[in-house]
């Protein structure tokens, strides 16, 4: 296994619809990512796109993960994944939006449990402390909570997730991978397995300047009105 991995391309969308698909094989199609939504993100934020290719495997594309910079009220955590960040995923790119808000991130079957995964969240962590972002926010599939949402809430099983009595596919994992998880969101998706529900994580970026990035910000802003 000679795995690469690089910046999203145009050339990468089929394969990765394909991926996402599969990844989560009881949500809405129509609210999964697209051809279109993956020209968006090439577009408008391609720094924020990974994908892994295997090498030894014909160039596969095995795994990705997508994201874009937001300004995210944590106020008002309530959300579907569109009215933050489009329905295209990135449409609602900032430049200078303090967060990071994680859209997808899927691994293929035969390349799950090999830290594929965590590499991806390293990869998207090491991007926000380079550009001095606040940290990472996403709304994450809970697939565990199918089996429990006759006997608890969704926010009932977050948290016991988190506290390590319950195990999830993937919370438990982002939870692994620092991430904390705040709650429940309603609505997020629309996922009739787990009646819509997902967890609200963060992962905070200890290196985080906001002084500095509100300055950058400012600068922009004074640059645009000069022309
Ligand atoms: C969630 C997902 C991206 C994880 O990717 P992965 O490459 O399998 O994860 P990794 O191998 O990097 O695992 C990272 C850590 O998570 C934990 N973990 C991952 N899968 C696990 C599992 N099935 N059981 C227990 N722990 C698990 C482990 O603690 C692991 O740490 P380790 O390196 O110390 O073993 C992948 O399972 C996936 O694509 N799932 C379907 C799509 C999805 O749910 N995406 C998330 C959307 S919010």
């Amino acid at each position: 296994m000679n795995l690469d991995y690089i910046q999203v391309r145009p050339e990468h969308a089929d394969a990765l619809v394909a991926l996402e698909a599969v990844a989560f094989p009881t949500a809405d199609r129509g609210e999964l990512l697209s051809v279109e939504g993956v020209l968006k993100q090439c577009e408008m934020f391609p720094e924020g796109g990974f994908v892994v290719v295997d090498r030894d495997a014909g160039d596969r594309v095995v795994a990705f993960a997508m994201g874009c910079f937001v300004d995210f009220d944590f106020s008002a955590p309530q959300h579907h994944i569109d009215e933050v960040v489009g329905t295209l995923g990135s449409d609602h790119h900032q430049e200078f939006g303090e967060w990071y808000y994680g859209t997808d991130i899927a691994v293929a079957e035969d390349y799950q449990r090999l830290g594929i995964g965590r590499q991806l969240y390293e990869l998207r962590k090491d991007l926000i402390k380079r550009l001095n972002r606040a940290g990472m926010v996403a709304g994450g599939v809970i697939p565990g909570f199918a089996n429990h949402k006759h006997e608890m809430t969704a926010a009932q099983y977050v948290e016991r997730v988190a506290a390590g009595d319950l195990f999830d596919p993937t919370l438990t994992m982002q939870i692994a991978n620092g991430f904390e998880a705040l709650g429940a969101l309603e609505n997020y998706w629309t996922d009739q397995a787990v009646d819509s529900w997902a967890s609200l994580i963060v992962w905070r970026n200890p290196e985080f300047d906001a002084e500095q990035l509100a300055a950058e910000r400012a600068g922009a802003v004074e640059g645009m009105s000069r022309g």
